[in-house]
């Protein structure tokens, strides 16, 4: 295995916080960087801010371990240690599709001038491309060392519920170099994933633009898929056939594949639609607004998910919300997150509240974040409390809970048993049997 790294991570999310753990369980010594007291003084004892599987566990690890410790002080960071990765964030800005750079670039102003020892910079943020390139240039600028200051981009692939096992068994590794200026950055790159590199994981070195570019274009691809199976979902909702099976047989065909072929809510969270819209927003200033115009009917085919839902839902309970009770299950984006950032679970529950309908939020894990984006809702403590007395059960997100409720005992407490599967995870013929009138997202009502 390689030798163990004096490490940074600067950010200290989602992305930074697990990748600091991560490094830490790949042997190195690290110390996690964020201008957030509040999330450092938590992390200091194990406390993780947000849920992740798995993630506190690791992070109590290390920080009794010694190999990790967190503070808000770069200078104690960029004094520590010989790479540094920037994982802050890169959110849309508002009033517009691009990203918002200014964490990024203020985190580079921030540690360029600290660095006074030869020192490596890898980029994971997401970021339009042409960003690390400019980056590079600027740290030469800036740093005592120079030419030693040396930035790559390494950009991150890991899914929310999934994001420990994803950095530590990452599908592929790339690190994006300045071609025209030979240095340390690929060397240190192998270094810093020696343990990974071991079994044999891709590892593709490539010029910045390439990097960066790997990362937007993961994401269009896979937010296209996602809509490409919505659109289709469109089209079985009008003839009559079902989308569930389209995709299982489209899916046996290895060039498509069955994963992100759900058709449902569609996608939100923290990445696929800041990215897609950012990657467009870039593509329109380097005149290639063409290039990428189809991500503007992915993003629409997606939010029209979102409405459909709604009026499915007020189709359901008779033509007219106000008066009724709505159970609504489920506030995260996805299940095993506790995420609410545009959520098509939140977004679909608030519609319904501002149609007129009493709405009752139930979510394992993401009702504390769900309640101050949509302080007006009701939150209920259980299924059963949401879907009590309820109009109309909707499915939101795709928790095992859900799954596996009990369509017998939830008829009992319900007003009215209809439910509308918005993620096509419940398992059909139980419900129907139970005496639910079900209605799945492109397949016709049973
Ligand atoms: C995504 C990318 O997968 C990851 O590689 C990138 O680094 C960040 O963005 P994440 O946001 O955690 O990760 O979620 P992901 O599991 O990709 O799901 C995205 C959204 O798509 C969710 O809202 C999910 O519910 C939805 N989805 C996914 C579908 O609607 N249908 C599917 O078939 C799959």
């Amino acid at each position: 295995m390689g030798m163990t790294q004096k490490i940074s991570v600067f950010g200290t999310g989602y992305l930074g916080a697990t990748h600091a753990a991560g490094m830490a369980e790949l042997g190195h010594e690290v110390i996690g960087v964020d201008i957030d007291p509040a999330k450092i003084d938590l992390l200091s004892q194990g406390k993780v801010p947000f849920f992740e599987p798995g993630l506190p566990e690791l992070i109590v690890k290390h920080v009794n371990s010694g190999a990790l410790r967190f503070t808000t002080d770069p200078a104690e960071a960029a004094e520590f240690a010989g790479v540094h990765f920037i994982a802050v964030g890169t959110p849309q800005k508002r009033g517009s599709y691009s990203a918002d750079m200014q964490f990024v670039d203020g985190l580079i102003e921030t540690l360029a001038p600290m660095l006074t020892r030869p020192a490596v910079i890898l980029g994971k943020s997401t970021v339009p491309v042409g960003t690390a390139a400019r980056l590079a240039a600027r740290v030469r600028e800036l740093a005592p060392v120079g030419d030693d200051a040396q930035l790559g981009w390494n950009p991150e692939f890991l899914r929310e519920g999934f994001a420990v096992e994803d950095t530590l068994n990452p599908d592929r590794l790339v690190v994006g170099v300045e071609k025209d200026r030979p240095g340390r950055v690929e060397a240190v790159a192998r270094e810093v994933y020696a343990t990974i590199l071991a079994r044999d994981t891709p590892f593709i070195v490539t010029d910045l633009a390439t990097a960066e570019l790997v990362k937007g274009s993961a994401n269009a691809f896979l937010a296209t898929k996602i809509s490409f199976i919505n659109a289709i979902a469109e089209i079985c909702e009008a003839t009559g056939a079902d989308v569930v099976q389209l995709a299982d047989a489209l899916g046996h065909d290895d060039r498509i594949g069955r994963k992100f072929l759900g058709a449902g809510l569609g996608f939100g969270g923290g990445c696929l639609p800041k990215d897609i819209r950012a990657f467009q927003a870039r593509a329109g200033e380097l005149g290639l607004g063409k290039s990428l115009a189809f991500l503007s009917e992915v993003d629409a085919v997606n939010l029209r998910r979102r409405s459909h839902v709604v009026e499915m839902a007020t189709r359901a309970v008779g033509g007219s919300l106000p008066g009724t009770t709505i159970a609504v299950l489920g506030a995260a984006f996805k299940p095993d997150s506790d995420d609410v950032r545009d959520s098509p679970a939140l977004d679909v529950a608030g519609e319904l509240h501002l149609g007129g309908a009493t709405v009752r939020v139930y979510d394992p894990q993401a009702m504390r974040n769900a309640a101050v984006v949509q302080p007006t809702l009701t939150y209920a403590d259980s299924v059963e409390d949401a879907c009590r007395d309820a109009d109309l059960v909707v499915v939101a997100t795709e928790w095992q809970e859900f799954r596996k409720a009990d369509p017998v005992a939830l008829a009992r407490v319900v007003a009215h048993p209809r439910v509308i599967d918005g993620r096509n995870c419940l398992p059909t013929q139980a419900w129907v049997d139970a005496g639910w009138s079900y209605s799945g997202m492109g397949r016709h009502a049973s």
